[in-house]
Formats: structure tokens, C-alpha cells, sequence
């Protein structure tokens, strides 16, 4: 493949993220059916970021330890994970079994916490790309 996996994979998570956290402050104000909906994108996002942590690893292996970069990378690596952790424990407060509850305040508070190391993250991402050409050039310098 030209072009590496990851940057396809990870639309995924960040799109139901992003719309879970939206959905959980939403819920505050709505009916429970948008609190579930909240808890099935956290699903769909916390298994589909697995996803698309296998495939960054796999470009984290191709940057040169010498370059610049790997410190960056290492950052986005590390705060994609607290991102995550975040997020799954804010679905796992939500759990009555299998079963999802309506979110409450703590959940709620955990998920807005996911989505802004899921920016932060993002921006470092977009670093990677865009600054140090990762995934991009093939010196990868
Ligand atoms: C172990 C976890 C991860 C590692 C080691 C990692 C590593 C990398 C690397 C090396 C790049 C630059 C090269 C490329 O785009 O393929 C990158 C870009 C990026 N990563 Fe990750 N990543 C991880 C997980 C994630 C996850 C779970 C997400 C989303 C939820 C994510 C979001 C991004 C974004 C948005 C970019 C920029 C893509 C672009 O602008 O084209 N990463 N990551």
C-alpha cells in the first residue's frame, strides 16, 4: 500500500467520540434515548480506536529514532491512550451488565475529558503529517 492505513481508520473513533460527547451534554437537557445513543457510539468508538491504535503503532515502527518526530509521535501515542481510557471508563459507569444506563454527571464530565485529549491528540497527528511529513515522504525525516 502507498500510503499508510491509519489516517483512514481513525475517522472512526474521532467521528463517534465526538458525537458521544455531544450526545452525553446533550442528555442533560433531553429524553434517555440520547443517552443510549451516547453509549453505542462509546462502543463503536472505544473498538474501532483498537483499530486504529494497531495501524499507528505499525507507522510508529517506521519513524527514524533519530528524528524529531518520535518525540511527537510518542506524545500523540500517549495521550490517544489516556483519550481512550477515559472514554471506556466513562462507558463502563454507564453499564448495568450489558445493558446501558443513562450516563450520569461523573460519566459525563469522564467523556468531555476524552474528547479534549482526543483533540490534542488530533492536533498532534496532524503535526506528524503536516510538519514532519510522516507517512508522507519516504525519508520520513
Ligand atoms: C497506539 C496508538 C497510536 C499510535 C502509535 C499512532 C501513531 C500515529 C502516527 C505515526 C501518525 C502519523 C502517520 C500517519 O498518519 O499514519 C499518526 C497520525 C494521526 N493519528 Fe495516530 N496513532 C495512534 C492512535 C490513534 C488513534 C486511536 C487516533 C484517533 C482516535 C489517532 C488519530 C490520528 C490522527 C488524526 C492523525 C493525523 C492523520 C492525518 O492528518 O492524516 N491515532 N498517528
Amino acid at each position: 500500500m502507498k500510503h499508510p492505513i491509519h489516517p483512514i481508520l481513525v475517522h472512526f473513533p474521532i467521528a463517534t467520540w465526538f458525537l458521544a460527547t455531544i450526545a452525553d451534554v446533550t442528555s442533560l437537557f433531553t429524553n434517555e434515548q440520547v443517552g443510549w445513543v451516547a453509549g453505542v457510539l462509546l462502543v463503536i468508538g472505544i473498538t474501532t480506536a483498537l483499530l486504529a491504535m494497531v495501524t499507528g503503532l505499525i507507522e510508529l515502527g517506521k519513524i527514524d529514532q533519530q528524528s524529531p518526530a518520535i518525540k511527537i509521535a510518542n506524545q500523540h501515542m500517549i495521550l490517544i491512550m489516556v483519550s481512550w481510557s477515559f472514554y471506556a471508563v466513562s462507558l463502563f459507569m454507564r453499564l448495568d451488565g450489558t445493558r446501558l444506563e443513562q450516563p450520569d454527571l461523573i460519566a459525563i464530565a469522564l467523556s468531555i475529558v476524552g474528547l479534549i485529549f482526543l483533540c490534542i491528540a488530533g492536533w498532534m497527528g496532524g503535526k506528524l503529517v503536516y510538519e514532519y511529513g510522516i507517512g508522507v515522504h519516504s525519508d520520513k525525516s
